[in-house]
């Protein structure tokens, strides 16, 4: 049985143990895939070890490694090298470690299922944390014709944009600049619903808005989609849990070569 994990600190309420067996029942296979909390101060060594001399196959990395997994990898994808960040590690054959980053691809695979058309949209990502670097490239590889990153700080957006210029039309501008309301697709990748809090932006953002999407989830309807809903009625809201299970399912083909469904998974995740 391969062995993988996902390291994180805190990790206690991590959701991948059981999204991972989740996928491994869909090819009638079986996993041993545990959460483990890595120490802050050693975390490379925690890593390494579990590599080496734990015969582990693969791992996912959470908050707050993400940056340091990066540092850590021998080898980086495309994606990973973009985002700045790895959230999923493989061992190879030869016994190096590969660094992949597959939020973005998650996100674009969450959208497509709710039958958004990323083809030819404008695309309004509120944030420039990590979160939103991770999934530029990947909205551009999907077909997205713009990208507007606003921030609450300006600089860190045009600084981003700048970045990511060379992968299509992408500007930074700060919240209370967004003037234009021709966006398709609204993407919260702020931490701002973690709190309650809303993004400082117009309401006339969201008149053409066929998508909002928050990458927050909780149990609860996020306080940002709630808000957005308010707005336009006719907008389509998403939060970010079926992120969380289409960046598992990316993690899942690199490792196992099957991609599982999601919505089968998304489904036990529904809200009661
Ligand atoms: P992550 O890696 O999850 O993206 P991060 O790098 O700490 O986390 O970035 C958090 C993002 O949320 C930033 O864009 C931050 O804006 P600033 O760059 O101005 O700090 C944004 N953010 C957090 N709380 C916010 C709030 N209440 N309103 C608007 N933006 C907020």
């Amino acid at each position: 049985m391969g062995k993988f994990a996902v390291f994180g600190n805190p990790i206690k309420h991590s959701k991948s143990p059981q999204i991972h067996r989740q996928f491994a029942e869909q090819f009638s296979t079986q996993i041993d895939y545990q959460a483990l909390l890595a120490p802050l101060d050693e975390f490379e060594a925690f890593t390494q070890d579990f590599f080496t001399n734990q015969a582990g196959e693969g791992a996912n990395v959470t908050l707050p490694f993400k940056e340091r997994a990066f540092e850590l990898v021998d080898e980086l994808t495309e994606r990973a090298q973009l985002a700045g960040a790895v959230n999923t590690i493989k061992k190879l054959d030869d016994g190096r470690l590969l660094g992949d980053n597959t939020d973005g691809a998650g996100l674009v695979a969450d959208l497509i299922r709710n039958e958004c058309k990323l083809d030819g949209a404008s695309v309004l990502l509120i944030g420039a944390g990590g979160a939103a670097r991770g999934c530029i490239y990947p909205l551009f590889q999907a077909g997205v014709k713009d990208i507007t990153i606003a921030n609450r700080t300006q600089e860190k957006a045009e600084l981003l944009a700048e970045q990511f210029s060379a992968y299509g039309h992408v500007k930074g501008i700060g919240l209370d600049e967004i003037t234009n309301s021709n966006y398709q697709v609204v993407i919260n990748s702020t931490s701002s619903s973690v709190t309650g809090e809303l993004p400082n932006i117009s309401e006339t953002v969201f008149t053409q808005c066929h998508l909002a999407y928050d990458m927050f989830y909780s149990n609860e309807q996020t306080s940002f989609l709630k808000w957005v809903g308010s707005i336009n009625p006719k907008t389509k809201l998403v939060d970010g849990i079926g992120m969380l299970i289409g960046q598992a399912a990316e993690a899942y083909y690199l490792w196992q070569g099957d991609m599982p469904e999601l919505t089968p998974v998304i489904n036990t995740f529904a809200k009661g």
